[in-house]
Order: C-alpha cells, then sequence, then structure tokens
C-alpha cells in the first residue's frame, strides 16, 4: 500500500488530497500545526495527524522518518497577507520550510515531492497567455519565496535526484478557506458563508474579473502529477489554468442557488487596489499546454460546476 505525507493536510487543499489519496486506497500521513479537531470529520479518523511545523528541521525530520512516505505533497504555506505582514515567518516557513521538506526527502529516499507553487510567482504585467517558462518577478515577498522554493525543488532534481515536480495554481475556489489565507479569499468565503446562511460583504467592485482553479480541480492535478511518467515530463513545474469569474458572476451563481442570500456591497478602494496591482496576476490567463501534453492534464470544473458542488459540500457538512 503506498504512503503519502501532506504537509499543510488540513488547509483547504490538502483535505481534498487527502480524501482522494484516502478513497484509491493509500495510507496517509498530514504534517500541520493544527490540532485534530480541525480536520474533517470525514477524514480525522482516516488519516495521522503528524503534529509539526515546518519551522522546525527535528520535525520535519523526525515527521519524514517515522512515516517514511513514497510521495510527499508539500502544500503548507503562509499566503498573503500574512506572508506580506511578517517577512522572517514568510521565509522562514516558505522557503527554509521547502529546504527541510527536501533535505528530508533526499536523506530518507522519498520517492516522489510534490509542490504546490502560484501564479503570483509572475508580475502583474503579462502575455496572454504567460507562458510556462515566462521569467518569474513576483510582485508580493509570498511570489518570492515560491520562486525560491521552485528553484530549490529544481537543484535537489538535478544535484541529488530527488523526484521533485509541481504545479502553479491560480486563485483556488473552494470551501475551507480562511480569512487571511489570500487576498482573494472573499471569492470563496462569499460562497461559503452564503451556504451557511451567514450575511457576506463584498469590498471589490463587480468587474473584477479572476481566474480560478475549484480545490477538487486542484487536488487532483496534484496526484495526477505524482502519478505522471517521469519519461514524459518535460520540466519541472507546470503552469495551470481553470476558468474565469468577475465578482458580479460569483454573486449571481451564489443567488442561482440561493436567492436569499445575505450579499452586500462595500467597496473599499485600497482592497480592489491590491486585487488590481500586487494580485494583478491572477488577472491573466495561463498557457498549460505543457501539463496538458506532458501528463494529460483537464480541469473537470468549469464555474457554474464549481458553485454547485461548493455549495452542496458546504451545505452536506462535507467540508
Ligand atoms: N488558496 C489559493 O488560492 C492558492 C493559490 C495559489 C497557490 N496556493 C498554494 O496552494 C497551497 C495550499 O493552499 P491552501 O489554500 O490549501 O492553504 P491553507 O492556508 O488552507 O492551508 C495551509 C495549511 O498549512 C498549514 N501550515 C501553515 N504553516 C505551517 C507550518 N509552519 N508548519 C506546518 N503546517 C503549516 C496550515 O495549518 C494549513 O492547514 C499553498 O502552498 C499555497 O501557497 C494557494
Amino acid at each position: 500500500m503506498s504512503r503519502s505525507m501532506i504537509t499543510g493536510g488540513a488547509g483547504m487543499v490538502g483535505r481534498q488530497l487527502a480524501s482522494l489519496l484516502l478513497a484509491r486506497g493509500e495510507q496517509v500521513d498530514i504534517l500541520d500545526i493544527v490540532p485534530p479537531e480541525r480536520l474533517p470529520a470525514d477524514i480525522r479518523d482516516r488519516v495521522t495527524l503528524v503534529h509539526g511545523n515546518l519551522s522546525s528541521w527535528s520535525e520535519v525530520m523526525e515527521a519524514v522518518a517515522r512515516s517514511r512516505p513514497d510521495t510527499i505533497y508539500h502544500i503548507a504555506a503562509l499566503m498573503p497577507p500574512n506572508s506580506e505582514q511578517n517577512h522572517a515567518a514568510s521565509w522562514e516557513i516558505n522557503v527554509n520550510g521547502t529546504m527541510r521538506v527536501l533535505e528530508a526527502a533526499r536523506l530518507f529516499e522519498v520517492g516522489t515531492v510534490v509542490y504546490s507553487s502560484t501564479t503570483a510567482t509572475f508580475a502583474s504585467e503579462l502575455p496572454e497567455p504567460v507562458p510556462n517558462d515566462h521569467p518569474q518577478f513576483p510582485e508580493m515577498l509570498y511570489g518570492v519565496t515560491k520562486v525560491c522554493s521552485e528553484r530549490l525543488g529544481e537543484y535537489y532534481h538535478r544535484r541529488y535526484s530527488v523526484n521533485f515536480r509541481g504545479v502553479r495554481f491560480l486563485s483556488i475556489l473552494g470551501p475551507g478557506r480562511v480569512p487571511g489565507s489570500g487576498w482573494s479569499a472573499y471569492t470563496s468565503l462569499v460562497i461559503e458563508e452564503c451556504a451557511k446562511g451567514n450575511p457576506y460583504v463584498i469590498k471589490v467592485n463587480e468587474e473584477l474579473r479572476l481566474r480560478f482553479i475549484y480545490v477538487k480541480d486542484a487536488a487532483l492535478s496534484l496526484m495526477k502529477l505524482a502519478d505522471a511518467d517521469e519519461e514524459r515530463l518535460t520540466t519541472r513545474m507546470y503552469n495551470l489554468d481553470g476558468f474565469s469569474a468577475s465578482t458580479r458572476e460569483l454573486v449571481d451563481g451564489v443567488l442561482t442557488y440561493m436567492p436569499d442570500a445575505q450579499i452586500s456591497w462595500q467597496f473599499d478602494p485600497e482592497y480592489q487596489h491590491v486585487m488590481d496591482t500586487r494580485y494583478g496576476v491572477i488577472q491573466h490567463r495561463m498557457d498549460d499546454a505543457l501539463a496538458r501534453q506532458d501528463w494529460n492534464w483537464q480541469t473537470s470544473y468549469s464555474r457554474e460546476d464549481a458553485i454547485r458542488d461548493f455549495i452542496e459540500d458546504v451545505r452536506s457538512g462535507r467540508t
């Protein structure tokens, strides 16, 4: 039976990935800093939660030494705005944490390390679509830490044959997103809060159009990349794309299923400015041709599918 370790496995993507891996019979260890009750009920008793912090060499080494996973999905990270407010923590968790995971993978001969990067590794002024190998000059420290991790992973692959591979996600839409986990978190929170019967206030304009990948597609991409045939990989890092939605389209999607949803608008020019500048990158389409070609990647969820599935999962308590 294969064994996988997911760093940050209690988070939005990690919990979906854990479900997918469990469904195909894998043993799953989650390395995270949260208490067990933060794991969704449907996976809590089926995974091993290893309480460990990426900031600690001994905790990461010990976790990997005990688990001896075939694959590590390294997806824990500090995201904006938190990453931009605490530079030291951002570097420690996102860059040094990745170094610790890669060292552990090297020393304990882990078969594959799959990494979740971000399209925020690119600048805001970009060609359309953004090529896989476009130069990376991030607007935020978050993006800088992710570029560093991509290059570290590639270095460990070249120098030590660690089987590192990764994807760059757009903004991820899905349940389980916490305020503070990205400036674009409002796009998920408006759906989740309304599905729970709570009111929600939006601070950006109706026209703001971002590109998204649904969280179940995001989790599936990590599993598919882990499974991909090494011979067919032409790079170690892959752009992914998804669907586009304006704020108005997201809200209309919510109102289709929940006509009584209490959504109000309270425009905040500063928030809008951040979305248009530092977050401008997620308004761009990514060229994901290499992912399609090398490991037959394609998304399953359109905007409408994603909103419907999201609401159903929240209402049925499957999050
Ligand atoms: N959410 C998005 O829109 C988005 C977009 C692009 C890329 N990504 C990337 O995808 C990955 C997953 O994102 P997510 O939305 O699931 O994040 P999340 O914030 O929901 O989950 C991150 C998890 O990492 C854990 N964690 C944080 N610091 C840790 C530490 N020091 N040691 C151990 N665990 C720690 C958290 O407790 C949490 O469970 C991240 O690498 C992120 O950079 C996310």
